[in-house]
């Protein structure tokens, strides 16, 4: 039997609503259960009311779609958020107390690097191609006067990952070449006894090897981090 055209954009419809709601439903969880282990730092709390203040206005979402339209549609600029909880699983993976220096490879709105620099103390570089995003992180370095971090304006390729002990990257929406030259790079430049937290793409190589997967909870959804360790 044949659907009609107009019941099937229907089905089509309620389909994308039913997947809208759900994602709402499963980040709004993920927030309360943040709020329950987070919140009672207070510069955590402070930063995060900042960054929601500043995206009620515009979100992150619609600012990355745009500068993706702007910029030749690349997919490399497909906006998604790790969550604070699924950063803290993963150090307990890594002798943090022998880091001092966290790089964010695609930051975002620089919300993971504000959690690595507040919770463990560590000199936090975020690296993003998205203007907006690296001024509003600035403003919010200035107004909470915060020490050790710094947000960069620029393309990860053009940044040398030697001083990294932590690299973070979420490589789910990454091209096989942008991945490749990736895995080349931290080959090349990391130093030894470094770690990368990674999610979807395991960098495995001869000089890189994986301690562990986890699945953990991320704004699209579940999916694996990889915890590597560069020999
Ligand atoms: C999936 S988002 C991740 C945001 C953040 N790391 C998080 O997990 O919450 C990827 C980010 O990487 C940035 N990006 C993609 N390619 C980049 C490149 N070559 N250099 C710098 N930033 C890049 C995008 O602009 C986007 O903000």
């Amino acid at each position: 039997m044949k659907i009609p055209s107009v019941l099937k954009n229907l089905i089509d419809d309620i389909f994308l609503l039913y997947i809208n709601i759900s994602n709402s439903f499963y980040n709004f969880f993920w927030f309360i259960v943040e709020i329950i282990k987070f919140y009672k730092n207070p510069k955590l709390r402070k930063i995060d009311i900042e960054l929601f203040k500043i995206y009620s206005i515009r979100d992150q979402f619609t600012i990355a779609n745009e500068y993706k339209e702007n910029n030749q549609n690349l997919d490399d600029l497909t906006y998604g958020e790790a969550t604070w909880y699924s950063i803290d699983k993963a150090i307990k993976f890594i002798k943090i107390e022998n880091c001092r220096n966290f790089l964010e490879l695609g930051c975002g709105i620089g919300r993971i690097s504000f959690f690595m620099n507040i919770k463990y103390n560590l000199n936090s570089i975020g690296v993003d191609l998205i203007p907006e995003f690296i001024n509003n992180a600035n403003k919010i370095i200035d107004k909470f006067n915060l020490k050790n971090i710094k947000f960069i304006n620029e393309n990860w390729f053009n940044i040398n990952f030697s001083f990294a002990d932590i690299v973070f990257i979420a490589a789910t929406c990454l091209d096989n070449k942008t991945l490749k030259l990736l895995k080349e790079k931290f080959d090349n430049e990391l130093k030894s006894n470094s770690y990368i937290l990674s999610v979807s793409f395991p960098f495995e190589t001869k000089k890189i090897k994986k301690i562990t997967t986890l699945n953990l909870p991320f704004s699209w959804g579940r999916a694996d981090l990889y915890i590597l360790k560069k020999l």
